[in-house]
């Protein structure tokens, strides 16, 4: 049976990132650059895929894990060497091979498919992918003959001037004959201005075998550029977020402004949520229908369910049930659970913590290790008193409470349902059902107090 198989290469260094972390490593809107890759070549059906390590290989393998196999590159000998090295375990196979670069983030499946079924309808050995670039420099050109048929491909720093000023492109990816590419791959050289094999010299050398070479021309440059250098990953994160912002308003979800508004690929929004300048969605977070998120919000990995207002707030790895609200200027530390209904005001922290239904957290107070039930009101500037330099203590708040504004609850801490805080306190003893505990000191006036003062002040 013929196979279907795919080599992503990905062990270059990218020393044009000028970074200590591996070129495919680089994030586009939220996901690695060959992760990227790798989805979108999973969604077309593959017998086998295989990805070329060198660099940082073990940080590669870590991030795709085992959804392809790994070959090692150990000297970064060039994208020819790189696709010798599969010769193990694609060697021997019947049917066809695509190849294509960890560093070429926005290819899509549907394109990657129309290649497969271009070259399949045309029966040629090899098809390249091409794209007209508005700016060339930095690829590899196609060259045709007169009658239009792809002869061969001239890497940057090989062009003629001629052939330098071909704007058709080599977008680094290609199906071939697996078995014909093999063969065609050992007879590549390192005779050129980089002392590299080179892939892109099995085209000739396919042609000059009396072979047929194909190029499927995309009509969507943007969707091949290669990224190589800072600006261009720049660039790239342009598009897939335009893609992944335009996504989301098809699917009834409103943006303010959507140039200015940064959500990763793996963000699910459900629809009539508005969504309003400056918000960033990050790693796999979920915003449920008909939330609010306001101006400069940032919600890492968090779950957002329907009907919630965040306003200005930060939250990482937290759930906020539906009909709660944040902000603004709060911040939602990991594994804080906010339930339905519950109000959280301005000035807010909260760290691994659950708050129960409907209960209001409103100005500048600090919840952390606690537990607190339904319907409490907690008053303005209150602390939980987790720490005691050494370890973290936990807090327990029944439902119903009423915790008076400027208290500490001195963990650990157990506050029974229906009781009271008195404000101004510093509560460090379990406080029973229906008990009011009240601890600051008491106040006393000392009458006519003025009139015993020697010196009073002058204006007075
Ligand atoms: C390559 C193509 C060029 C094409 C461009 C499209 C070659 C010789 N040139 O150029 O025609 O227009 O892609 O983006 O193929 N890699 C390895 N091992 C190596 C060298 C590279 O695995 O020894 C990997 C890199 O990690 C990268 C990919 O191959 O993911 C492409 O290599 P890169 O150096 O970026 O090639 P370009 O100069 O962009
Ligand atoms: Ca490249």
């Amino acid at each position: 049976m013929s196979s279907r198989n795919t080599i992503i290469l990905a062990a270059g260094k990218g020393t044009r990132m000028k970074s200590k972390l591996y070129k495919v490593l680089h994030r586009v809107a939220g996901k690695t650059m060959v992760d990227h890759v790798l989805t979108q070549v999973e969604q077309t059906n593959m017998d086998e895929i295989v990805t070329v390590v060198g660099f940082g290989a073990e940080d590669v393998q870590h991030e795709l894990g085992d959804r392809t196999k790994y070959v090692l590159q150990e000297q970064q000998l060039g994208t020819g060497d790189a696709v010798l090295k599969t010769e193990d375990i694609l060697g021997d196979a019947d049917g066809m091979t695509l190849i294509v670069s960890g560093d070429t983030p926005l290819f899509r499946a549907a394109t990657l498919q129309k290649l497969f079924d271009y070259h399949e309808a045309k029966g040629d050995v090899g098809t390249v992918l091409t794209s007209i670039a508005p700016d060339p420099a930095g690829y590899g050109r196609i060259i045709r003959n007169d009658i239009g048929l792809v002869e061969k491909i001239v890497e940057q720093k090989d062009a003629t001037v001629e052939e330098a000023a071909v704007d058709e492109i080599n977008t680094g990816v290609y199906v071939f004959d697996n078995q014909a590419l093999f063969k065609a791959l050992h007879q590549v050289t390192n005779h050129n201005a980089q002392g590299e094999y080179y892939l892109t010299d099995v085209i000739g050398i396919l042609k000059q075998a009396g072979q047929r070479v194909g190029a499927y021309r995309m009509s969507d440059f943007s969707e091949s550029m290669g990224v190589n250098d800072r600006q261009a990953l720049a660039e790239a994160t342009k598009v897939m977020r335009k893609r992944i912002n335009d996504a989301h308003m098809a699917n009834g979800v409103t943006f303010i402004d959507p140039e200015h508004t940064y959500v990763d690929i793996d963000v699910k929004i459900g629809a009539d949520t508005i969504i309003e300048p400056n918000v960033q969605l990050k790693g796999h977070t979920e915003v449920g229908e008909d939330c609010f998120i306001g101006a400069n919000s940032e919600i890492r990995n968090g779950r957002i369910h329907d009907h919630v207002t965040v306003t200005s707030s930060l939250i990482e790895d937290s759930e906020m049930e539906s009909g709660s609200n944040i902000g603004p200027m709060s911040h939602l530390r990991p594994q804080a659970h906010i339930g339905h209904d519950v109000h959280l005001g301005n000035f807010v922290e909260i760290k691994k913590a659950n708050i129960g239904d409907r209960t209001k957290v409103g100005h500048l107070t600090y919840v952390g290790d606690a537990t607190l039930g339904t319907d409490i009101n907690v008053g303005c500037g209150v602390v939980f008193v987790n720490y005691d330099g050494v370890a973290k203590h936990e807090t327990i708040v029944g439902d119903h409470t009423f915790i008076g504004s400027n208290s500490n609850l001195v963990a650990p801490l157990q506050v029974a349902d229906h009781s009271f805080i008195a404000a101004g306190s510093t509560i460090t003893k379990d406080v029973a059902f229906h008990d009011m505990a009240i601890a600051r000191a008491r106040q006393t006036n000392k009458p006519d107090y003025w009139d015993r003062l020697p010196h009073k002040p002058e204006d007075a």
